[in-house]
C-alpha cells in the first residue's frame, strides 16, 4: 500500500510517498528556515503564503521522485492537527481536493503523534509497549504506546516545551534561529559545567518544565555582564564574549538533557517498556542521544536526523498504520486543529 503524505503544520512544506509504513519512496521537504530566520522565530503568515505557493510543486516532486503516477497511489494522509493554523489550512486543502479529485481515502493525522512513526522505518521495528520521548519546537511529552493508536499520556510539559526554550535561550545568547541546531554546536567544545543552572521540581514525575531554566538562563548571563534583572534580555548577547556564550550554550544544555533524560529513566524502571524511542526535532540532538543511550538500559534505534524534524514520511507511515484500523474521513468534511491534544 503507497501512501501519500502531507505535512505544512509549522514552516515546512513537506510530501513523501511511503509503502507498508516501511519503505520511504520518495521525501521532499520545503524549509522555511531561511524566510523566518531574520525575524529570529516563524511568522505565521509568511508561513502560510509560502505553503502556498509550494504546495503543489511539493507534492508532485514527492510523486515523480518515486518514480510513480496518482494510479499508484492507495491513499493520502495530511496533517490536520495541531500547529499553525494558516499552516495547517493549506496542506489540509491541497490533500482534500486532492482526494476528491483522484478519488483517494483520505486519513487525517495527528502531527505530535506522526513523530512517532519516524521511528518505524528504522531496521528494527519499536516494539508494545513502547514508551516515546516526544520533543519539538511545541511539544515534550512522555506517551507509553500500548498498541498502535492505543496510548497513554505519562506527563508533559507545564509551561514551554523543550523546542522552544532551545529558541529562546539561543536568542538571549545571541545564537540563531533555530536555536537548537545552534546550540548543539556552540556547545561541542566548550564547558558544560560552567554555568550551574537548575532543574524544575514538579509535582507529576514525569511532567517537564523549561520556563524556570529559560529565566535561569536568562539571570546568569546578566549576572555574568555585570546588569541588574531590568536590562533588556535583547541586549545581553553584544556583552557576552564567544566562550561565555558557547559555555551558556554548553550549560544549558547539559541541564536540559539532564532533565529529560532523569524523566525517560524513571518512565522506562516503572513502566518496563520493550522499546524505547525518541521524536521530534529536539531528538536530532546528539548529546540528548548519548545520555539516552548511556543511561537507558536497552538499545535504542534512533530515526535518521533528518527525519526527526517536521517531514511527511511520519505522515505517510502513521496514515499507513491507521489506515489499518480506521475508516478514512470524508474530504468535504475535514477541518482543521490547531490546538488538538493526543488525549482527549
Ligand atoms: O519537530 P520540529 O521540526 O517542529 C515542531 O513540531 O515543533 O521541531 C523543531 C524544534 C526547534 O525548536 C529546534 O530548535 C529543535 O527542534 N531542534 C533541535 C535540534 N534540531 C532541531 N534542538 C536541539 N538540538 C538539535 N540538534
Ligand atoms: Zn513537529
Amino acid at each position: 500500500m503507497k501512501i501519500l503524505g502531507i505535512e505544512s503544520s509549522c514552516d515546512e512544506t513537506a510530501a513523501a510517498v511511503v509503502e507498508d509504513g516501511r519503505r520511504l519512496l520518495s521525501n521532499v521537504i520545503n524549509s522555511q528556515i531561511d524566510i523566518h530566520a531574520v525575524y529570529g522565530g516563524v511568522v505565521p503568515e509568511v508561513a502560510a503564503r509560502s505553503h502556498l505557493e509550494v504546495v503543489n510543486p511539493v507534492i508532485n516532486q514527492a510523486l515523480s521522485d518515486a518514480n510513480l503516477t496518482w494510479e499508484d497511489i492507495d491513499a493520502i494522509a495530511v496533517t490536520y492537527a495541531p500547529g499553525l493554523i494558516g499552516s495547517l489550512l493549506i496542506g489540509t486543502l491541497a490533500a482534500r481536493t486532492l482526494a476528491v479529485l483522484k478519488n483517494k481515502p483520505l486519513y487525517p493525522i495527528h502531527h505530535v503523534e506522526s513523530h512517532v512513526y519516524s521511528n518505524f522505518l528504522n531496521e528494527h521495528v519499536p516494539e508494545f509497549p513502547m514508551l516515546a520521548l516526544i520533543v519539538s519546537g511545541g511539544h515534550s511529552q512522555l506517551m507509553l504506546f500500548r498498541d498502535h493508536g492505543d496510548y497513554e499520556m505519562l506527563g508533559q510539559t507545564q509551561d514551554d516545551a523543550i523546542g522552544e526554550a532551545f529558541d529562546k535561550v539561543a536568542k538571549i545568547i545571541g545564537l540563531p534561529y533555530p536555536g537548537g541546531p545552534a546550540i548543539a554546536k556552540a556547545a561541542l567544545n566548550s564547558n558544560p559545567l560552567a554555568y550551574h543552572l537548575p532543574k524544575a521540581k514538579l509535582t507529576g514525575a514525569y511532567d517537564f518544565s523549561f520556563s524556570g531554566l529559560k529565566t535561569a538562563v536568562l539571570r546568569a548571563v546578566q549576572r555574568e555582564v555585570g546588569v541588574d534583572l531590568n536590562f533588556p534580555s535583547t541586549g545581553l548577547a553584544g556583552l557576552l564574549s564567544d566562550s561565555q556564550r558557547d559555555n551558556f550554550a554548553a550549560s544549558f544544555q547539559r541541564t536540559a538533557v539532564e532533565t529529560l533524560v532523569d524523566k525517560t529513566l524513571k518512565a522506562f524502571r516503572d513502566f518496563n517498556p520493550k522499546s524505547v524511542v525518541v521524536a521530534g526535532g529536539v531528538a536530532a540532538n546528539l548529546e540528548l542521544r548519548r545520555e539516552l543511550s548511556e543511561r537507558i538500559p536497552i538499545n535504542i534505534e534512533y530515526a535518521p536526523i533528518g527525519l526527526c524534524t517536521d517531514n511527511a514520511v511520519m505522515t505517510a507511515t502513521l496514515g499507513y498504520f491507521n489506515s489499518l484500523k480506521k475508516q478514512p474521513v470524508d474530504p468535504f468534511e475535514l477541518e482543521v486543529n490547531p490546538s488538538l491534544s493526543m488525549i482527549e
